[in-house]
């Protein structure tokens, strides 16, 4: 599937990347370019840049980069035909029919009807919540502390008595069978023919970020079981990549975001004001879902129930964030069972209390561990205070391993100098005496020959492209084929061409790219940085050195991969021409 390749650039140059990156994140133009804090990795000084001349983003910190669609692919976890749907739509471009193969158009239209029935149900359950038929519902949710207010932002509804009532509607309305049953809304038995799958529940219509309902929960009136009846995965709901209130909560700017368990945690937060909270959707948090996360805070506060089984969830929770690099913190719900109960008898300003004190994911673990010894027996303590050595292992950053090291002593009452030989010798005897320390970004690595060169070829790029009037002045001595990375060597060809052509445009190159990790190299290869060089004859100087080190490799590349070619022979011996003319030549950079 592929849209024209007019159409695609047509849509590029009417979302200005600026425009477009602001309604994400917070800019602030610095010299040429904007900067704002990455949404695509955790950090706290901004490290994230966008540039209008180039129409490109690319972030120092984690190489992240693009183009427009690029960053609609990244942040909306977009493919990208969707992302070009998206930008379309914003700059009201008309797009062409697609030339789907027919089973791609046939899913992706199975998929449009899968919403649309989905919303058509929501839409149904709202109205009979409201309906004389939905009273018991109505009153259900108004006896929990809703305000109609917050029914109507969630769109809560009401699934009716009577078994099929829904599904009569919809195929009274047109949609077939296999498809309420696919959407998980009617099943078929022998005995009952096409029935409604929710009958006699508060209906939760499940969003995605997009505000487009994908699933359903249903909760009984009552006591009765299951408590909870959840529409099953479908080709629209992926339970592992979808938070329930996210659609809200990405908004919030909260500077932090709640997790909890249940629905009515969720609604009950969002109605006391913490519109931050979104909950798992009746399964196991995932790491799909604290991936999702990341892309909106750095900050996660667990709110689980108080219980062992929301404890338990809680521990499961913390590694998972672990994964990801999250370090969560837990809300303490005592004495009440979860974030829904705690707000009902203690209120908000309580609730913000405790979120202001909640507990360190680590402390919280060591917490619950400790539970399991008998302190008071001496062996027991001992086993307890060789367990938190093990785990205090777990941090491999030395300040960091040394600031838990002395909360946990102060914490337990542990002598700080025997909690840290236990480590130690734990640390040596498991082979982690020496912690790796994941290299930080920005910090200057002794680098290879090759990763020099392919530094020399980028930052040639990069200045080529905020300086293209240069191109016209070393043409002669330069060319792709002193690209010694195939990647590079592309781009190379496409931007010379450009330039010789009088027209280039580095985002409409990173189209040319499918493969997102390439993109984000072609994106790298127009925001490489060069440090300290600020006069204009040290930038003489650097652009020189920088064009005769890229011919240099060039000329040893080629040389050592000579073979017979006649035509290699030559092109070596002009380039070593080339490359004597070019040391002995001054080129003014602006
Ligand atoms: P309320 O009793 O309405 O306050 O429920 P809750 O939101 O406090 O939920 P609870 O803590 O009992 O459970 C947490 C979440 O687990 C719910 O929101 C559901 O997503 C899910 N869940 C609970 N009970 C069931 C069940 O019986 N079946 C399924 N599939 N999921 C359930
Ligand atoms: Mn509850």
């Amino acid at each position: 599937m592929r849209y024209p390749e007019e159409i695609i650039e047509e849509v590029r140059m009417k979302n200005d990347i600026v425009d477009v990156v602001s309604g994400y994140v917070r800019l602030q133009k610095k010299g040429s370019s904007h900067f704002g804090l990455c949404p695509f990795h955790n950090e706290k000084s901004p490290s994230f840049s966008v540039s209008g001349s180039k129409q490109m983003f690319y972030c120092f910190g984690c190489g992240a980069g693009g183009n427009v669609f690029t960053f609609v692919m990244n942040y909306e976890n977009y493919t990208f035909g969707e992302a070009v749907k998206l930008l379309a739509d914003r700059a009201g471009v008309n797009l062409p029919e697609l030339e789907y193969s027919e089973e791609m158009k046939q899913k992706e239209n199975y998929r449009a009807r899968l919403l649309e029935v989905n919303k058509e149900a929501a839409k149904y359950f709202y109205y009979q919540l409201r309906a004389p038929q939905g009273e018991g519902g109505l009153r259900y949710l108004e006896g929990r502390g809703l305000s109609g207010e917050t029914i109507k932002k969630f769109g809560l509804g009401y699934s009716n008595k009577t078994s099929s009532d829904l599904t009569k509607y919809l195929k009274q309305k047109g949609y077939e069978d296999k498809l309420l049953q696919d959407a998980g809304l009617a099943s078929f038995d022998e005995r009952y023919g096409m029935h409604d799958k929710f009958w006699n529940r508060v209906m939760y219509p499940i969003q995605d970020i997009n505000h487009r309902v994908i699933g359903f929960g249903g909760r009984v009136m009552g006591d009765g079981t299951p408590k909870y009846l959840n529409s099953q995965e479908t080709q629209i709901f992926d339970k592992s990549r979808n938070l329930y209130g996210l659609n809200f909560a990405r908004t919030a700017r909260a500077g932090n975001i709640i997790l909890c368990e249940g629905y009515m945690d969720v609604i009950a937060l969002h109605q006391a004001g913490f519109t931050q909270a979104v909950a798992s959707l009746g399964t196991a948090f995932t790491a799909g879902q604290a991936n999702l996360l990341r892309r909106y805070t750095e900050n996660v506060l667990l709110a689980y129930d108080s219980d062992g089984a929301g404890v338990n969830a809680a521990l499961r929770a913390i590694g998972i964030l672990k994964e990801v690099d999250l370090t969560g913190k837990v809300i303490d719900m005592s004495p009440y069972k979860d974030p829904d109960e705690f707000i009902k008898n203690l209120g908000k300003e309580a609730f913000q209390e405790r979120i202001d004190g909640a507990e360190n994911s680590f402390l919280f673990e060591i917490r619950i561990l400790e539970r399991e010894y008998d302190v008071k027996d001496p062996e027991e303590k001992t086993k307890f205070h060789k367990e938190i050595a093990r785990r205090l292992c777990g941090f491999t950053v030395e300040v960091e391993r040394e600031n838990y090291l002395e909360a946990i002593a102060e914490k337990y009452n542990i002598g700080f100098e025997h909690l840290r030989r236990l480590v130690n010798t734990y640390a040596s005897q498991t082979g982690l005496a020496k912690p790796i320390e994941r290299p930080k970004s920005g910090v200057k690595q002794k680098n290879t020959p090759e990763e020099n060169a392919k530094r020399m070829q980028r930052l040639l790029l990069t200045w080529l492209t905020d300086e293209p009037s240069l191109y016209l002045k070393i043409q002669k001595y330069i060319s792709p084929q002193d690209f010694t990375e195939d990647l590079y060597r592309q781009v190379a060809e496409k931007l010379f061409a450009g330039m010789q052509g009088g027209s280039y445009n580095p985002a409409d190159i990173i189209s040319m790219f499918e493969d997102e990790e390439q993109q984000r190299e072609v994106a790298s290869l127009f925001n490489a940085k060069l440090e300290a060089v600020s006069t204009k004859k040290e930038r003489e100087k650097a652009f020189h050195d920088i064009l005769v080190a890229v011919k240099k490799n060039s000329l040893e590349y080629a040389s050592q991969n000579l073979g017979s070619d006649i035509q290699a022979i030559t092109r070596v011996v002009e380039g070593k021409r080339a490359l004597q003319e070019l040391e002995k030549t001054h080129i003014s950079v602006d």
